[in-house]
């Protein structure tokens, strides 16, 4: 494993202890309001004192974009750790099972080191730029052949930013006549580490964050999918706007979305 993807690891498996040990009582966690339906717990800053804490004993000299602290100017700022410490916030003060850690490393901008782990079910998802993504080690190669016909899609809803809603539904209608069916599990980042996995045939979502997004995207990417946004353009990082799935899937989705 690339020394820098098992640091990233390690802070992943430090947060996810912290998240299961409030998550594993079964009290309610206290959380305030950071704008419309949009949580933060302590619990989500605690998660993310480890992973930094993780990364600059290793690491003191990179930069670091994370969720609840924001961005940390290194002396190396070319590489980049962003960090999402709980993605699947709401679920996880529900006590839903459902949430994850997301890391990504960036160097120059490219994403090169990702890491998505489940700490309920402990499945780790990692991906490493050139040498293929893994599931608790095991390769994860998503299937060429499979179609929008008969696929199981996820997605997102704009729960923070409602007057999206009419073409968001615009684009949900047409792609559901299309698909076999189609979840809304509240973790993005465990949605695109599923489509890697083959779990998942395509995902599509609106107002995403880059830390919701890099770890998984270059799983899907290492695992043989594509990623873009909407219209079928490189742009989703900026505009947070992302569809992603199998590649005969993803350039089935493209067309029917905008229909
Ligand atoms: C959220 C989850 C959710 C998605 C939201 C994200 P958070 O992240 O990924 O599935 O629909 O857009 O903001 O706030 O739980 O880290
Ligand atoms: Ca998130
Ligand atoms: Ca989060």
């Amino acid at each position: 494993m690339h020394p820098m993807l098992n640091i990233a690891v390690r802070a992943a498996r430090a947060a996810g202890k912290i998240l299961i040990k409030e998550f594993d009582q079964g009290q309610p966690i206290d959380a305030t309001s950071k704008g419309p339906n949009d949580w933060v717990s302590e619990m989500d800053r605690a998660a993310e004192k480890a992973i930094i804490d993780t990364i600059r004993k290793s690491y003191p000299e990179h930069g670091i974009i994370a969720e609840e602290s924001g961005q940390q100017q290194g002396t190396d700022n070319d590489f980049q750790w962003v960090i999402d410490p709980l993605d699947g916030t709401t679920n996880y003060l529900r006590g839903i099972p459902h949430f994850c850690i997301s890391i990504a490393l960036l160097h120059k901008g490219s994403v090169q080191q990702g890491v998505v782990y489940d700490p309920v079910r402990e499945e780790l998802f990692t991906a490493s730029r050139g040498a293929g993504a893994q599931l608790n080690g095991r390769r994860l190669r998503i299937d060429p052949k499979v179609e929008l016909k008969g696929a199981l899609l996820a997605t997102g809803f704009p729960f923070k930013a409602k007057h999206k809603m009419p073409e968001y539904q615009q684009m949900f209608n047409n792609l559901f006549e299309h698909c076999a069916d189609m979840r809304r599990a509240g973790a993005a980042a465990l949605d695109l580490a599923y489509v890697a996995a083959g779990r998942f045939d395509g995902f599509f979502e609106m107002g995403l964050k880059p830390w919701d997004m890099l770890a998984g995207e270059l799983m899907i990417r290492e695992a043989g999918g594509i990623v873009c946004d909407l219209d079928g353009g490189h742009n989703y990082i900026q505009s947070g706007n992302i569809t992603a799935g199998a590649p005969k899937v993803l350039k089935q989705m493209l067309p029917v979305m905008r229909k």
